[in-house]
């Protein structure tokens, strides 16, 4: 991570308008790459998000014994080392920012019979892993050593003979299922995680594309159970990896609050497990116009037209919080643009993200004049039509207090500043350059 620290402020702008594709999804690219690293043969990758965060797991497949090229702009190519063929590493596995990478990683380690270190940056190893040690040591893998409080770094090996187990996870994490679900390619039988609220599934629908058996039922009111078959043969195959609606997610909000605007975000996936926020900004008034969708690399996509709205405030239920976890922090700044209080319910995991991101919402939304609450895992913003600004708002190493502290600031009486758009580079290469060309003023 480049450690230059990078200030900048946004202005009320003029209408937002134009056509953008923001970069590829995160969770499809991190598990592109694992997942052709796993599988014996050749994947190509078009499409990938060329961010930090993706990169650092690039570099981890590589530190793991596979061939990972870069043969174009977001085109990778990939030979993989099979399942469970994972080679020791010379170093630590360095994943800076990126907890996804990391949980990602250790679980398809968890599955190896190899030793290897897991590290990151400040915030990452701020960030609990416990809940990812636990099931995979019933499963055989060891914990040489963690630091304190069960985080970062931490040296794991991997299980010589895995053990499938049927694990339900204490927390609703797409992380937690996919690392339980990567170290049970390995195990004989069949590895079952229960979720008592769904997650994210891409790391389901992908290892059905490179040919392993999982079965998906519903489970409870809001749940899945999924069971994967072990040891599969995984067959190389090409992945394109669509728009990412938690990207979108920006452009989206700046073009719902800055008056007169009217822009398109193509290709943007609309996977359900993924689309919390777009739902939740309808209820709010939102026009969001779903164009010409259709299906592209097995994911649900459309162009998204996006034009000014009157918001009003809402209340989003907490079975929804799965489909929208990375979504508060853009969600509070609409919020505070609608007219009436916004309750967001049932948010206890956003205290363990990049940030703890239910208190960095209200901070970034009271340091510009907006009136926030928070009870319990309860977030509840006043929202009164207009933001003053004029704030200065901390990032604490997280991509997304920046953008959406930006996103704020393009429609607020006063400018609204940030500390540092470093970490912007983990997930949204060339945001601040993507909104500047649809008229926003950054600066
Ligand atoms: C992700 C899952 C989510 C999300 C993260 C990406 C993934 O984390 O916050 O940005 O790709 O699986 P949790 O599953 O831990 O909530």
């Amino acid at each position: 991570m480049d450690q230059t620290v990078s200030p900048l402020a946004a202005r009320r702008s003029g209408p937002l308008k134009g056509r953008v594709r923001v970069p590829g999804d995160k969770s499809i690219s991190h598990r592109a790459l694992i997942l052709g690293a796993l599988t014996v043969g050749e994947t190509a990758i078009t499409g990938l998000l060329e961010g930090e965060d993706v990169i650092n797991t690039s570099r981890a497949m590589r530190a793991l014994g596979a061939r990972v090229e870069r043969t174009g702009a977001g085109a990778w190519r990939i030979n993989g080392v099979g399942v469970a063929g994972f080679a020791e590493p010379a170093k630590p596995l360095d994943f800076g920012n990126s907890g996804t990478g990391c949980r990602l990683v250790i679980g398809a380690v968890a599955g190896c019979p190899i030793t290897a270190a897991f590290d990151g940056d400040v915030s990452l190893r701020s960030r609990p892993q416990r809940r990812v040690l636990d099931p995979l040591e019933r499963m055989g893998a060891r914990a040489v050593s963690v630091a304190d409080g069960g985080r970062l770094p931490l040296t794991l090996t991997g299980a010589r003979d895995p053990i499938p187990i049927v694990y339900q996870p204490p927390v609703a994490s797409a992380q937690l299922k996919s690392a339980v679900l990567l170290a049970g390619l390995a195990a004989p039988g069949e590895t079952v995680v229960i979720e008592s609220e769904a997650t994210r599934d891409h790391t389901e629908r992908m290892l059905r594309h490179f040919g392993a058996e999982v079965a998906v039922e519903p489970h409870g009111a809001h749940g899945r159970r999924i069971t994967l078959k072990g040891q599969p043969e995984l067959r190389a195959a090409p992945v394109i990896v669509p728009a990412d609606p938690s990207s979108a997610a920006f452009p989206m909000v700046a073009a719902l609050i800055v008056p007169g605007s009217e822009i398109v975000l193509d290709g943007v996936m609309t996977n359900v497990t993924r689309t919390g926020l777009f739902k939740t900004l309808r209820e709010m008034g939102a026009i969001i116009e779903e164009q010409n969708p259709r299906v592209e690399g097995g994911e649900d996509v459309a162009d998204l037209l996006v034009r000014t709205s009157a918001l009003k405030g809402v209340t989003v239920p907490p079975e929804r919080a799965p489909f929208m976890i990375d979504e508060y922090l853009v969600l509070g700044v609409a919020a505070a643009y609608a007219q009436g209080t916004t309750r967001m319910r049932g948010l206890k995991e956003l205290r363990v993200k990049e940030s703890d991101r239910l208190a960095a919402t209200a901070a970034m939304l009271r340091v510009n004049g907006v009136e926030v609450e928070i009870e319990g895992d309860d977030l509840i913003v006043r929202g009164k039509g207009r933001v003053a600004g004029g704030g200065l708002v901390a990032t604490h190493m997280d991509h997304r207090i920046a953008m959406s502290a930006l996103v704020m600031g393009l429609a607020s009486d006063k400018p609204v500043q940030v500390d540092d758009t470093a970490f912007i580079a983990t997930s949204f290469p060339g945001f601040v350059e993507m909104i500047r060309a649809l008229g926003g003023d950054l600066s």
